[in-house]
Formats: C-alpha cells, sequence, structure tokens
C-alpha cells in the first residue's frame, strides 16, 4: 500500500493524512470533532481549531496517520525518550519514539506507529485491522 500522505493546509499549522496507516482508532474526530469530521470534505480543516489544541490530538495518534507542521513558530512535535514499542490489548504493536520503520517502498521515519502484531496485515509492517485486531482494535 502506499503511503501517500495529504496535505490540509491552515493558516498556523498544515496537518497531513496518510490513509494507509489509519487504524480507524477515531481519537482525530473524538478529540476535535470541529476539525476531523469524516462527513465533511475536507474533512481536516486546521484552521477550525486552535493549534495547540489541534496538535495534542494529533499526537495522540496512534498509527502516525496524522502528523502536523506548526507555521507560528511554535515548536513541532518531539519524540518519546526513551522510544517504546509493546502489544496492547488488541495485540497490536504500539510504538512511539523516534521511529524509522523498513516497508517495501522504503523507510519511514515517524514518532508514532501501530505495527502489525497478528502477521495477517496486508500492510506489513503496519496493522491495518485485517485479523485479530478487527473487532476490538483500539489505541
Ligand atoms: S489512527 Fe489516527 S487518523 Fe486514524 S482515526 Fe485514529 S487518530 Fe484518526
Ligand atoms: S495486528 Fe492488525 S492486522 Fe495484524
Amino acid at each position: 500500500m502506499k503511503l501517500v500522505p495529504k496535505v490540509y493546509t491552515g493558516e498556523s499549522m498544515d496537518v497531513s493524512f496518510t490513509p494507509a496507516l489509519c487504524i480507524h482508532a477515531a481519537e482525530c474526530v473524538k478529540g476535535h470533532p470541529e476539525v476531523f469530521d469524516t462527513k465533511r470534505r475536507p474533512w481536516i480543516i486546521p484552521d477550525e481549531g486552535a493549534a495547540d489544541t489541534v496538535a495534542d490530538v494529533i499526537a495522540r495518534c496512534p498509527s502516525g496517520a496524522l502528523q502536523y507542521l506548526r507555521k507560528d513558530q511554535r515548536p513541532n512535535e518531539l519524540p518519546d525518550v526513551p522510544a517504546v514499542i509493546g502489544p496492547n490489548s488488541s495485540g497490536q504493536l504500539v510504538a512511539r519514539g523516534d521511529l524509522r520503520i523498513r516497508h517495501e517502498e522504503g523507510e519511514l521515519k515517524t514518532y508514532r506507529a501501530t505495527l502489525c502484531g497478528c502477521g495477517h496485515s496486508h500492510n506489513q509492517p503496519f496493522c491495518d485491522k485485517s485479523s485479530i485486531c478487527k473487532e476490538g482494535g483500539n489505541n
């Protein structure tokens, strides 16, 4: 699966979303429904929220599908130190830190990722919610 981010431009930050990484944990739509609304197009409007709040919500996106770039001189996201990886209750491997993840197209640099722990994902090494995690997969 191609890891192609789509960028949503705002005044104080740009937000990018990579559909192939999203595990539909809904942290974004629960965290800030005005900015993230899947029933609207575009579904992300960064300027609908305060940039600090939007940054906090994006930092909770477990898959790294959401990223942001501040344009208002405020600091960007920092990685968790030390990096930590471990299973959640759904069997997914949740990783946070300064990560370099090899995949079929190259290497992804990210601070957040949800990796496949069951071996059945069609988007290895990322979880695609195809198997054990289908029912109860969450953050
Ligand atoms: S994985 Fe990230 S982008 Fe996907 S629904 Fe969850 S919080 Fe939103
Ligand atoms: S853990 Fe989700 S597809 Fe393997």
